[in-house]
């Protein structure tokens, strides 16, 4: 009988190459310091989500990190509408502020699309507001999405071609899957979003050359929907029963199938933040007209 050689996958690193951005960025940081220029991101925070809570946690880091100021508000979960968009108005005529984050999910009684429309587009450092998500459908832009910005970062990292791949990409979120999809799109990737009513699922997976898993679901991608040689890249963030941090990848399977994958933790939340950081740098330019 003959048997498959076990195949085993390069592990995309997100700790070491958001590591060298972060790098970049502040002396980049530095030199624009030492022109009198600092920067600032402000991070808005509304109620007690504790996952919420540990990316606003971390970004603070972050910018320490790399000799940004950051600026928090904590707002109760009662925080109204009006009360929001009141203190993002306030955030978009500080100059101390050259990016402005409204952490999502929002409570349910808040329009998010408000919120988000309301963030000035040069301090919108998500790229969620619709003129900018609309720069970036005609690939002409300011920021890009940090998490799909991120994902390409690593594929260039690796020196992975898109141009002519099959990508797929599961998940359809106005956060990841869309913009995901269209930087793809943008570099010549054939590209399939997949959803909750996509029929043949398994079978769209098992034909990409590249498959971003953006679902939500512990071990939602199995060994089976991986091709042989496919790189797989995991947006997920979940806990698994014990607790413990987890993608959307049933990861010791697919690392014997694919040529690269991505770890979590450490493969795409690190290079998310990262990208953050760049927008914010990017903001803080374009204001100095550097
Ligand atoms: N919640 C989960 N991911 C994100 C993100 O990238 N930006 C914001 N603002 N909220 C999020």
């Amino acid at each position: 009988m003959k048997r498959r050689k076990k195949r085993m996958a390069k592990i995309i690193d997100g700790k070491l190459i958001s590591a060298k951005i972060k790098t970049a960025i502040r002396a980049e940081a530095n030199t624009l310091k030492e022109k009198g220029i600092e920067i600032g991101l402000a991070v808005v925070i509304v109620g007690d989500d504790p996952a919420s809570r540990v990316y606003v946690n971390n970004k603070k880091k972050d910018c320490e990190e790399v000799g940004f100021s950051s600026f928090e508000y904590a707002l109760p979960g009662e925080t109204t509408q009006e009360e929001l968009l009141k203190l993002v108005g306030e955030l978009n005529n500080d100059n101390q502020v050259n990016g402005i984050l409204v952490q999502l999910p929002l409570p349910p009684h808040i329009n998010e699309n408000k919120v988000l429309s309301a963030i000035c587009p040069d301090k919108d450092v998500d790229a969620f507001h619709p003129e900018n998500v609309g720069h970036i459908m005609v690939g002409d832009y300011k920021f890009l999405p940090c998490t799909p910005a991120g994902v390409m970062e690593m594929l260039d990292d690796a020196e992975i071609e898109v141009s002519g791949k099959n990508c797929v990409v599961i998940g359809r979120s106005n956060i990841v899957g869309k913009p995901m999809a269209m930087l793809l799109l943008h570099k010549n990737g054939t590209v399939t979003i997949c959803h909750s009513k996509t029929r043949n699922l398994k079978e769209i997976c098992a034909g990409a050359d590249i498959l971003v898993a953006a679902v939500g679901k512990e071990k939602f991608v199995t060994a089976d929907m991986v091709k042989e040689g496919a790189v797989v890249i995991d947006v997920g963030m979940n806990r698994n029963s014990e607790g413990k941090l987890c993608g959307d990848a049933d990861y010791n399977a697919c690392f014997d199938k694919a040529s690269y994958i991505t770890p979590v933790p450490g493969g795409v939340g690190p290079m998310t933040r990262a990208v953050l950081m760049k927008n914010t740098l990017t903001s803080a330019k374009m204001k100095n007209n550097i």
